[in-house]
């Protein structure tokens, strides 16, 4: 089913009447085509797949698919179990973004409270709506909080480096880094964004160009590699980016390529800033060590886009993820307020209720 998002809005995910409606991202920005996932096989496929990629917006599609999952299991006196099998299922999709883990919690919460398998449909729908809307809410405070925080010293407008696609398509709306972005925008301070294209997915060349371009913000596109002639050139105040899981001591695993521009930055002088919601701090890791780092296929490596641009006998290393110290860091922006220069004690300041015990 082809579909246009409206000029205005992008939207990854729609849920409509008990169908996940999902915008496959492998085809943008070329076609816009969406999924109809009535089940949830399909939803781990999408995911797993990654025709809906992005922390926040993995996590909110597998809440959708406990919900899809209620509808679809029977009366029988094990519906329960049933549906604790699917959120198993679904928890198998992709290991490093930790949205995923917590969504699904808050499903099994709502689940647990739930008598009946009536109560439950109507109640797990609810749930996920909510974790969808939440997650847009969240974005927008942590749009002001990051604005207000690069405007502090800002005598005119600067630039903005970001890497891989933190926007719209990869959140409930409005993105995590990409809507700090906007924000800065808003104000009149950008002066344009430089987006990494992102090898080998290309997030930033096909989806954050393609966000930006459609709502006229001037981004320039450049190579990963190109980054450090970037920074040097003095125009660039913040490299800007979301995460995929937060650990207790301010570690920050993300898009595969963060850490080596954080070190860039920080050589060159320029402000690293970490934008992301707090269901993406794991606070049960102490360090970003623990964190289990998704490795795909290196055929992924190997081709651009379907077409082989290595010799077939050669070995490709495909890491999709990495992770940056939390001395790297210079702020860590939540919807609950800022954490500068992060650390334990920073960290759980915030997220103190988030701490196992
Ligand atoms: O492999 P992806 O496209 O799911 O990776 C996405 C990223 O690394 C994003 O930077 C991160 O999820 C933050 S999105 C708001």
């Amino acid at each position: 089913m082809t579909h246009k998002n409206s000029p205005e809005k992008v939207h990854a995910l729609v849920w409509e009447d008990g169908c996940l409606r999902m915008l496959d991202q492998r085809l943008l920005p070329a076609e816009e085509v969406w999924l109809e996932c009535t089940d949830v096989e399909s939803v781990v496929e999408g995911i797993r797949g990654m025709a809906v990629r992005g922390a926040p917006a993995i996590g909110i599609a597998a809440a959708y698919g406990v919900a899809l999952a209620a509808l679809e299991v029977s009366h029988d006196p094990d519906w329960r179990d049933q549906i604790a099998a699917h959120v198993e299922r679904l928890a198998q999709s992709r290991p490093t973004a930790v949205n995923l883990f917590w969504a699904l919690e808050r499903m099994r919460q709502s689940l647990a409270g739930c008598n009946s398998l009536g109560i439950a449909r109507s109640v797990l729908t609810a749930e996920a709506v909510a974790i969808h809307q939440e997650d847009a809410e969240a974005n927008q405070v942590m749009g002001r909080l990051a604005r207000d925080l690069m405007l502090e010293n800002a005598s005119g407008p600067f630039a903005i480096l970001t890497h891989c696609n933190t926007g719209a398509l990869a959140t409930g709306g409005y993105g995590t880094a990409l809507g700090a972005i906007r924000s800065v925008w808003d104000a009149g301070f950008l002066s344009r964004v430089y987006a990494d294209e992102t090898r080998p997915w290309l997030q930033g060349a096909r989806l954050t160009a393609w966000e930006l371009l459609r709502e006229g913000l001037p981004v320039v596109l450049n190579c990963d590699g190109a980054a450090a002639q970037i920074l040097r050139g003095g125009e660039v105040k913040w490299v800007i980016v979301g995460a995929d899981r937060i650990t207790a001591n301010g570690d920050v695993a993300n898009k595969i390529g963060t850490y080596g521009l954080a070190i860039l930055a920080r050589h060159h002088g320029v402000g690293v800033m970490v934008v992301a919601p707090s269901s993406t701090v794991d606070m049960s890791l102490p360090t970003g060590a623990s964190i289990p780092i998704e490795q795909r296929d290196g055929c992924e490596v190997k081709s651009i886009q379907g077409k082989t641009i290595a010799p077939a006998g050669v070995e490709a290393f495909n890491p999709v993820f990495d992770v940056t110290p939390a001395g790297l860091i210079d702020v860590i922006v939540t919807e609950r307020g800022v954490v500068r220069r992060p650390d334990m004690s920073g960290m759980a300041r915030l997220f103190n209720d988030q701490a196992s015990g």
